[in-house]
């Protein structure tokens, strides 16, 4: 199958997308609004982009009538987000907060999260995920305009926040530990439970 995105519709290729670039890491952002009130959303057209200075990127596109997400209208307010990473055990709280709520409802009191105080930004990290990354916008990048284009907003890593329980005895973190979930297409998920190592063979340099 050949597959020319320009002639087939965004929904569809939205489809093919999210299927054929798997599993994809959760970026589960919280942000606050100018008038104090604090939004969770997830993410998976999400990555870590560099690590000096650290910075990662995820993409909130335009709902269907073109109008901005909640996330992106408030990091334009005030340039500040925590990503907090999803690990298994906080899958479905996850996926309750991509519901449709309000712009004055949080969805933090709306599923029962906690949220965290942040040290050097604004909005609050959610208490129940091991690692909360508190971020500053560096630039936000518009690709295409109009329903479902995108904004991808890199942002520099200004505090990690590690738990301390998801660690190894070499201080380093323990993905067993850790159990972090990918997306997948549709309604599916991916678990990190099942790992295998690559080793340099005589024809691989390094
Ligand atoms: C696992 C998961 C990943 C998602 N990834 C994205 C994404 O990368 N970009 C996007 O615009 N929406 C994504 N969504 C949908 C948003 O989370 C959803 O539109 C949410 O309501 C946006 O909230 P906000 O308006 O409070 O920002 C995803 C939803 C789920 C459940």
């Amino acid at each position: 199958m050949l597959i020319d995105p320009a002639a087939e519709s965004a929904s569809f290729v939205y489809s093919t997308m999210i299927r054929a670039i798997t599993p994809r890491p959760i970026a589960w952002v919280s942000t606050v609004s100018p008038t104090g009130v604090t939004n969770l959303a997830p993410f998976s057209y999400f990555n870590g982009i560099c690590s000096s200075p650290a910075a990662l990127m995820f993409s909130p596109v335009n709902r269907p009538d073109g109008s901005p997400k909640d996330t992106l209208v408030n990091i334009r307010d005030n340039g500040e987000f925590v990503v907090n990473v999803v690990p298994f055990s906080i899958a479905q709280p996850m996926f309750e907060t991509a519901g449709d709520f309000q712009y004055e409802t949080s969805e933090f009191s709306e599923v029962g999260l906690t949220p965290a105080p942040s040290k050097k930004v604004q909005p609050p990290g959610v208490q129940e995920s091991p690692i909360q990354f508190e971020c500053e916008v560096i630039q936000i990048v518009p690709v295409g305009e109009g329903p479902l284009a995108a904004n991808v907003i890199i942002g520099k890593i200004v505090l990690m926040n590690i738990a301390d329980n998801i660690l190894d005895d070499d201080q380093k973190i323990d993905p067993a530990k850790l159990d972090t979930i990918g997306r997948m297409g549709g309604r599916s998920y991916s678990r990190t439970t099942d790992r295998f190592e690559l080793k340099p063979t005589g024809s691989t340099k390094k």
